[in-house]
């Protein structure tokens, strides 16, 4: 790298003008094709060590004066050089170099510079032209570096998100089949009890038509009519109707509820994932808190007893699922933020031109220093594997897309307040969001 920046590459071999060398000969080398691009020419001593620059223009403005060249043409051109010329070592670094020049340059540009290596001889010189080629060059290839980086950044920051999104979906997927869990262990508990319960009926049944048969038959003695009746009364006794209909009826009615309980959960579960077809659909935010809360029931039930005041709101175009990430996502970290059993109190209410909603917890709270960080990607306290820290980030995001606003306030042992405003007519096009 440092062979790569040092200044080698600008490198022009020129031979050094001896110091008693006369103006004329140096302006006759000055006009040769190998110096045509060169704006001066260096002069070095014995030592090969540089001495100074006698730059084309000085000369020019010597053999502009009237007898100019008759003048000074014989005189050694130590007397017209620069003595205090640009000197830049070879193991120095395009960057400095470039520092040094601009800093130290005279306008109008006159001269170019003198390279020397580390022991101070003279090398070769270098033009201003060559080191700012040299400097776009470079330029150009850390823009593309940059370039890159940006794109990378940018796909890894929507991968994120996405995991992110996948992580609250596998949590609400979690959430809700513990949920049908329980309704659907004694639906199936039921219906086996009731399989049980029904079987005698069906031999209940079987012998009732055994006696029908016996006394629609004129032929039947008395005998097989006696053994059909006592068959039948027995069986009936046996079966009890009269009590096993209270027992059917409860355990119908318990059936149908936990199948109502689950088609419940389904329904949430639809309307928490609704997919944004349309960004602007009108939404009661009540619904996406009972949805969320739905959801996060199973997370929170042993840790917090959960609070609803939710007031009558106005309908307002959003992306529900995005709203609902948001309020999964306070609900949870309200949940985890808990101390010993706690309480979560969810509100909503409408203003003039917002519709609000507030979630807040008896947790642990927060110091100021990690108020200031919490909407800061990665920011967690959580341990390894228990946070992205990513929430809080993507939650403020979803507001803003929304033209809303998210705000906090926590006290540390007292707990926290989130409060999120949405207006209740959406400015624009809503942006879309990640
Ligand atoms: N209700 C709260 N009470 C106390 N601290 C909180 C609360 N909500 C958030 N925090 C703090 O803010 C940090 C960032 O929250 P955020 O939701 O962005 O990430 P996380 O919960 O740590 O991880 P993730 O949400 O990705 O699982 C949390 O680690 C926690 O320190
Ligand atoms: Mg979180």
């Amino acid at each position: 790298m440092a062979a790569e920046s040092s200044l080698a590459r600008l490198l022009k071999p020129v031979a050094g003008l001896e110091p008693a060398m006369s103006i004329s000969d140096v302006a006759d080398r000055l006009l040769t094709s190998e110096h045509k691009t060169f704006l001066s020419l260096p002069v070095v001593d014995a030592e090969a060590r540089p001495l100074g620059l006698v730059s084309r223009y000085t000369l020019q403005d010597i053999f502009m004066q009237r007898f100019g060249r008759d003048l000074w043409g014989r005189r050694p051109v130590s007397e017209v050089m620069n003595g205090s010329p640009l000197v830049l070592s070879l193991e120095m670094s395009l960057e400095q170099a470039a520092k040094q020049i601009t800093a130290e340059l005279q306008y109008p540009i006159t001269e170019d510079f003198i390279l020397v290596d580390a022991g101070g001889r003279y090398q070769g010189l270098g033009t201003v032209l060559d080191l700012l080629k040299a400097m776009e060059l470079r330029i150009a290839q850390r823009n593309q570096v940059l370039r890159k980086a940006l794109v990378d950044l940018r796909e890894s920051q929507a991968q994120l998100v996405q995991s992110e999104k996948m992580a609250s979906l596998g949590q609400m997927v979690a959430g809700v089949a513990h949920e049908l869990n329980t309704p659907l262990g004694y639906v199936k508990n039921n219906v086996q009890l009731l399989d049980q319960l029904t079987a005698p009926l069906t031999e209940l049944a079987r012998s009732q038509a055994a006696l029908a048969d016996c006394l629609r038959d004129p032929d039947c003695d008395e005998q097989r009519l006696g053994d059909a009746l006592d068959a039948a009364a027995a069986m009936r006794e046996q079966v009890a109707p009269e009590l096993l209909a209270e027992d059917l009826r409860q355990l119908f009615g318990d059936t149908l509820y936990g199948l109502e309980q689950i088609g419940e959960l389904v329904a949430g579960l639809k309307d928490f994932a609704r997919l944004d077809r349309a960004m602007s659909e009108e939404v009661d935010l009540n619904d996406c808190i009972r949805s969320a809360l739905l959801i996060a029931r199973n997370h929170i039930k042993d840790k917090a007893e959960v609070v609803q005041q939710l007031g009558e709101l106005p309908r307002v175009a959003c992306a529900p699922s995005q709203i609902n990430q948001v309020l999964l996502n306070l609900l949870t970290n309200a949940a985890q933020a808990t101390v010993g059993f706690g309480r979560i109190q969810i509100k909503s209410w409408a203003e003039a031109d917002w519709v609000c909603i507030s979630v807040q917890d008896s947790g642990c709270g927060m110091a100021p220093d990690v108020v200031r960080r919490i909407f800061d990607p990665f920011f967690t306290t959580k341990p390894v594997g228990e946070g992205t820290g990513l929430g809080l980030s993507i939650s403020y995001k979803i507001i803003q897309d929304h033209g809303g606003s998210i705000r906090v306030a926590s006290e540390v042992g007292r707990g926290t307040r989130f409060l999120i405003r949405l207006p209740r007519v959406q400015a624009r096009e809503m942006k879309r969001s990640a």
